[in-house]
């Protein structure tokens, strides 16, 4: 496998998808609140996805089975939405998307709070998303793969928490996963260089203390928790790396962008 370097029509494409994106998840917003099912939530999301023209692309993706993943608390991801699992006042949920347009996919995730939650899972989300930044502040045409990995996990150590290191970020486009991978932890080497046209998508994946996970034994085998079953949070965006800099193509409408970010923003023109 090999790196699929996008062309300009294609680079359309993908922003057209991340437009959705962003639309689902500021619907996403307006759901999250105590008393709802992360069945419930697949549901409503669905049906929003697809009244948008656009494929939940993880429904049947090797087996899984929704159209959302929805991780609760000392989840990490891969949480599989259950009539029994209800959100309540001080949870955190991260609703994890990837969605196809015109056969172009879009991935992202946001962590959002049920109600009031603790200072400690506050500080936990924004140092995540944060850490977004830090890593997508490396992804410049130049500069190479592992200094977007590199600036994710030192940010994250620095502020006392851990990267998880069994998943990664990854290529998209026609599919939903493409080379590269997107490590959250420090490599040894540089990886790859940075050409216009590649699509990645950078996801830190934060546990507030060890980044070793459990595996649990749920009926399908994909839910992921943290092994010592503190909270983990978990940010995601699509990503276009462009001789103008880095173009996020996933953020949602009113999202508010870290300070030291603010010289690096190309967004999504189509978002305007
Ligand atoms: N959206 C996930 C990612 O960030 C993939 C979900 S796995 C699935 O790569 F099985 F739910 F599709
Ligand atoms: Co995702
Ligand atoms: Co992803």
């Amino acid at each position: 496998m090999a790196i699929i370097i996008k062309t300009e029509k294609e680079l359309e494409l993908m922003r057209e998808a991340g437009v959705c994106m962003s639309k689902v998840h500021s619907f996403v917003e307006t759901l999250i609140k105590p008393g709802i099912s992360t069945y419930d939530l697949d549901q409503e999301i669905e049906a929003y996805i697809r009244s948008l023209g656009c494929i939940p692309t993880e429904k049947g993706y090797e087996g899984y089975p929704a159209s959302i993943c929805a991780s609760v608390n000392n989840v990490v991801v891969h949480g599989i939405p259950r009539k029994d699992i209800i959100l309540k006042e001080g949870d955190i949920i991260s609703v994890d998307i990837t969605l196809a347009k015109n056969g172009y996919q879009s991935d992202a995730c946001r962590t959002l709070p049920v109600g009031k939650v603790s200072e400690e899972a506050e500080r936990l989300m924004r140092v995540t998303k944060e850490s977004f930044f830090k890593a997508t502040q490396q992804a410049y045409v130049g500069n190479h793969l592992f200094d977007i990995s590199a600036a994710m996990d030192e940010y994250v150590i620095k502020n006392g928490y851990s990267t998880v290191r069994d998943l990664t970020g990854h290529g998209i486009g026609k599919d939903m996963h493409e080379d590269p991978m997107v490590p959250c932890y420090k490599q040894k080497r540089r990886g790859p260089k940075l050409v216009h046209g590649m699509t990645i998508c950078i996801e830190p994946m934060v546990n507030q203390g060890t980044w070793q996970l459990y595996y649990s034994n749920d009926d399908e085998n994909w839910t992921l928790e943290t092994a010592d079953g503190r909270l983990s949070s978990h940010y995601e965006n699509t990503i276009a790396i462009t001789n103008e800099g880095p173009e996020i193509l996933t953020l949602t409408e009113g999202e508010e962008i870290p300070e030291f970010f603010k010289n690096d923003l190309h967004i999504n023109k189509h978002m305007l």
